[in-house]
């Protein structure tokens, strides 16, 4: 059988599609509005280098080494103990679980795309309304916009590494690139540009405590998709002879400049605007929209624009979240990539319902445990746990478990001088770093 791989472009970006998601366009600027600007994203960028790049080249090697899902490839590479060592594939299994709300928010934001081609809400106050009101009590525009996620992945899944996962980067990608650029030239013309430029680079070194330092390690993990074997299973697809530190740079890059051009970008908008960096998770679908609105039909332009290019990068990064797990039925129990593609996908869809069911009144009460719904805890339990658990693992495996000839064999000429640096990151400064992450996050410290 002839096995389809990536070509090399495609490679990077599918694993940049991976990379950039949510997490880029959503999340990192309303952390780094959380904690204060330029300080956090001097942290967040020092860590990515450090221990998010460390991590890349170790999870690209093993999917690379072992060819196979995450579960064989720990297996095969192992050089004892390979039941146990094994059981770090199923680190495949977060992917899955992270779908259950991923999904629902891209269904929010199909949602957004078609409301804000007639209507945009007139104040930080109606925009919450709408949002609020969609969450808890509109299950039906919740359940068809989820549907439609579901649907799209699903079908992209069952058509395979080429001429699915490939593809779909292919067209995606290049696409939310120039939409942000766009957005990007335009907000440089705006007076605000140079206060959004002196929130998220100079820094305001009081406003960092342990906290905003952990959030930024656990953010890297995120954004990066390390952890749970997204890039390891892609990896298993790269062309022969591949430069993982090269792949490895080129994704990190591109994550990297994505998040700082879409957080400068949001922050200038929200300071000429709106009311000014806000905070929290209701930034992109609270305070953006009703800033779009001061700007007339441009805002309702660019508001479509902007919510379709979140709308592509969560869908390239969902593919990744579940091919993992895709491609281990393939690999261990020969299912035909049609059947394991729409088993994942329909246990994504309907516990994402379940999810959507718990933000909703009258339906919250039955589907809330201490202080989290069922969303929260989905959400809690993966960042939290999951991610940090399999980046922990993964450092391991490869700082201490196989042999270091094996890895020096392949990354050696990679890396050069550089070799030992990366391995001394990689056997210990990563391994402390994501313990005292899931320790803090679990609440411990
Ligand atoms: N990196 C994506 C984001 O920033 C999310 C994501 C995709 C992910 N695949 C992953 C996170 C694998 C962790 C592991 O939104």
């Amino acid at each position: 059988m002839k096995i389809a791989r990536f070509s090399r472009l495609g490679f990077i970006l599918a694993a940049a599609g991976s990379a950039v998601g949510l997490g880029n366009i959503w999340k990192f600027p309303y952390i780094t509005g959380e904690y204060g600007g330029g300080a956090f994203v001097l942290v967040y960028l020092f860590t990515v280098l450090l221990i998010g790049f460390s991590i890349m080249i170790a999870e690209m090697f093993i999917g690379y080494m072992g060819r196979k899902d995450g579960v064989t490839s720990f297996e095969e590479l192992a050089p004892k103990n390979k039941n146990l060592w094994k059981l770090g594939g199923f680190q495949g299994l977060a992917g899955l679980f992270i779908m259950i709300f991923y999904s629902v928010v891209i269904g929010w934001i199909f949602n957004y795309i078609v409301s804000s081609l007639i209507y945009l809400p007139s104040s930080v106050k109606e925009a919450e309304l709408t949002f609020t009101t969609m969450l808890h009590s509109d299950f039906l525009t919740q359940l068809f916009y989820h549907s439609v996620a579901f649907l799209w992945i699903t079908y992209v899944l069952t058509k395979g590494i080429k001429s699915g996962i490939e593809r779909l980067n292919f067209y995606l990608m290049p696409t939310l690139i120039l939409i942000l650029l766009g957005m990007f030239i335009y907000a440089t013309t705006l007076d605000s540009f140079s206060k959004a430029v002196e929130f998220m680079f100079s820094p305001d070194w009081s406003k960092i405590n342990s906290e905003a330092f952990v959030t930024a390690v656990g953010h890297a993990f995120f954004t990066l998709s390390l952890g749970m074997g997204a890039i390891m299973t892609y990896s298993a697809s790269m062309e022969k002879n591949s430069n993982l530190v090269k792949n490895a740079f080129w994704v990190v890059f591109l994550d990297t400049t994505i998040a700082i051009v879409a957080g400068l970008m949001l922050f200038t908008f929200l300071y000429q605007y709106g009311s000014g960096p806000a905070k929290g998770p209701g930034l992109v679908f609270i305070s953006l929209p009703s800033a779009f609105y001061e700007m007339g039909i441009l805002g309702n332009f660019f508001a479509v624009i902007f919510f379709i290019a979140l709308a592509f990068a969560g869908l390239t990064s969902s593919v990744s979240l579940v091919e993992p797990m895709v491609q281990y039925f393939i690999d261990r129990f020969n299912w035909s990539r049609l059947r394991a593609s729409v088993s994942m996908g329909l246990f994504f869809y309907l516990f994402g319902i379940v999810a959507i069911l718990s933000n909703i009144d009258g339906y919250e009460e039955l589907l809330t445990w201490g202080d989290k719904n069922f969303f929260d805890w989905v959400d809690y339990i993966t960042a939290a746990i999951m991610l940090p658990f399999g980046g922990l693992i993964m450092a391991i495996f490869v700082g201490f478990v196989i042999e270091k000839q094996r890895v020096e064999a392949v990354l050696k000429p990679q890396l050069g001088f550089a070799f030992e640096a990366w391995y001394f990151s990689l056997r210990y400064i990563t391994p402390v770093a994501m313990f005292i992450v899931m320790l803090n996050l679990m609440g411990v410290v």
